[in-house]
């Protein structure tokens, strides 16, 4: 494996699971110090990974996190957005909860907000920086049933092109990863024949695997994109293709 992030530091929000932990596997086995802030405890503990607790929503816990971080480290070179919800509720809008709406607009939408605005102006203060935003396919393309969803990660995709073109002359790039679906525990609940036709959708007769979602982050993470930004990059089997 490359050591593109040897001696960065790197925070990844909703690391303790799924599309997370394998940001955080992919970050620090390429030599990166990374700090895993997530509402629960990981499943797997990683050697050289600290973990904090922090609800991504609740910019208090957001501000005291990333003083933390910088206070320890000094700076912070990457962040990835990763920490989400897609609420419970699988019903149409017109009976859609405002508790569900706003939660998941609270995690997706304003969690991605409040640690880009933490996060900044350390990066600013260090000369540059890089952000990715784990957004989804939902930021192109709606299915029934998830309106709060798909409306939380079109907002983080326009967050993520606001923000390149606000910071591009600042050595911050920012981009997004939009997966389709992916085998994370986001699928425990979901039958088999729901999940046959879910596979059914993708012209490669599979799901998207975590690891994979991880490897396009790193990349834009790293130095070899440095005239990538304002980007969304679907990793999706061709399933948009087709
Ligand atoms: N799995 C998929 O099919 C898929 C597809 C497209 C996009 N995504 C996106 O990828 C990201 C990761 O999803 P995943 O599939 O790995 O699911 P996951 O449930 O395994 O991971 C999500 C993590 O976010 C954490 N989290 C939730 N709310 C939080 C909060 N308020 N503060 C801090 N942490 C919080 C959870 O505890 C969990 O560890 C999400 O943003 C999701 O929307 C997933």
């Amino acid at each position: 494996m490359n050591r593109r992030f040897e001696g960065k530091i790197a925070i990844v929000t909703g690391g303790a699971s799924g599309i997370g932990a394998a940001c955080i596997e992919r970050l620090n086995g390429e030599g990166a110090k990374v700090v895993c802030c997530d509402l629960q405890t990981p499943q797997r503990v990683v050697p050289d990974v600290e973990f904090l607790s922090c609800n991504v929503a609740d910019e208090v816990a957001v501000a005291a996190l990333v003083a933390k971080v910088v206070e320890e480290h000094g700076r912070i070179d990457v962040l990835v957005n990763n920490a989400g919800t897609a609420g419970r509720e699988q019903v149409r809008i017109h009976e859609l909860s405002f508790a569900t709406w706003d939660l998941v607009q609270s995690v997706n939408a304003r969690g991605t907000f409040a640690m880009m605005r933490a996060v900044i102006p350390h990066m600013l203060a260090a000369g540059g920086g890089n952000i990715v935003n784990v957004a989804s396919i939902g930021s192109f393309r709606a299915t029934p049933m998830a309106a709060s969803y798909l409306a939380s990660k079109g907002a983080m995709m326009m967050l993520t092109r606001a923000g390149a073109v606000e910071y591009a002359k600042d050595n911050i790039r920012i981009n997004a990863v939009c997966p389709s679906t992916t085998e994370t525990a986001i699928l425990e609940h979901t039958s088999p024949e729901a999940l046959e036709r879910l596979v059914a959708r993708h012209p490669q007769g599979r799901l998207g695997r975590p690891e994979e979602v991880a490897a396009l982050v790193a990349f834009l993470a790293s130095g070899e994109a440095p005239h990538i930004t304002g980007g969304a990059y679907l990793i999706d089997g061709g399933r948009s293709a087709a």
